[in-house]
């Protein structure tokens, strides 16, 4: 049986590259279910994740759904590994902290499956302190965390802070899977 990713978006200016990674993810005969935060609809339309993976993309905690389910418990029921991509230091804060106060970080709790952190921000931020005692919370949770990678940032500055490339990502979720 085709194994089932959930995809988790969250509000950072990489979020327009997971087209591509949802995309590749598809080809490979993979179901794939997209879940966005609403920072993350600011930055791409869930239509087109709705068009690619031929699902609903769960954007809400309180949507009813078309069927009656407790959607985040359903959801984390059929999926093999949980992607966070991009990890936005918002978001990465929240999973550290164990807050469940959007759909998003309330499938984290209920998940029991492999759950991939891809961070991706200003390097200043990645760099905070307490955005990497956060990172090392979830390391120590048995979380896989990507290092992002170094170069030009969205806002003109050079520094770590990169999403890494969709290949490297894709590879980091096949080797999970
Ligand atoms: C234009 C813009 C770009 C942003 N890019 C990032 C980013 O790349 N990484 C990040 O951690 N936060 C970024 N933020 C801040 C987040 O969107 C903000 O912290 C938001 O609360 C995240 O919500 P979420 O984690 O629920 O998606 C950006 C904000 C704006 C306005």
């Amino acid at each position: 049986m085709a194994k089932t990713v959930g995809v988790g978006i969250t509000g950072g200016i990489a979020a327009y590259k997971i087209v591509d990674l949802v995309s590749k993810l598809k080809k490979d005969d993979l179901d794939v279910v997209v879940m966005m935060t609403k920072g993350a609809c600011q930055f791409i339309n869930p239509l087109t994740f709705r068009s690619l993976t031929g699902r609903e993309v769960v954007t809400d905690l309180w949507a009813k759904p078309r069927e009656y389910k407790v959607q985040h418990m359903s959801i984390a029921q059929q999926i093999d590994l949980l992607v966070i991509v991009p990890a936005t230091a918002n978001f990465i804060a929240k999973m550290a902290m164990g807050l469940a106060n959007d759909f998003l970080s309330t499938l984290v709790l209920a998940n029991t499956a492999s759950v991939l952190v891809v961070p991706s921000m200003n390097t200043n931020m990645y760099k905070n302190q307490i955005v990497q005692e956060n990172i090392r919370t979830l390391l120590s949770c048995g979380y896989h965390v990507m290092e992002p990678d170094s170069g030009l940032l969205a806002n003109g500055e050079i520094g770590k802070g990169r999403l890494p490339g969709i290949e490297n990502i894709y590879q980091e979720i096949i080797e999970i899977l």
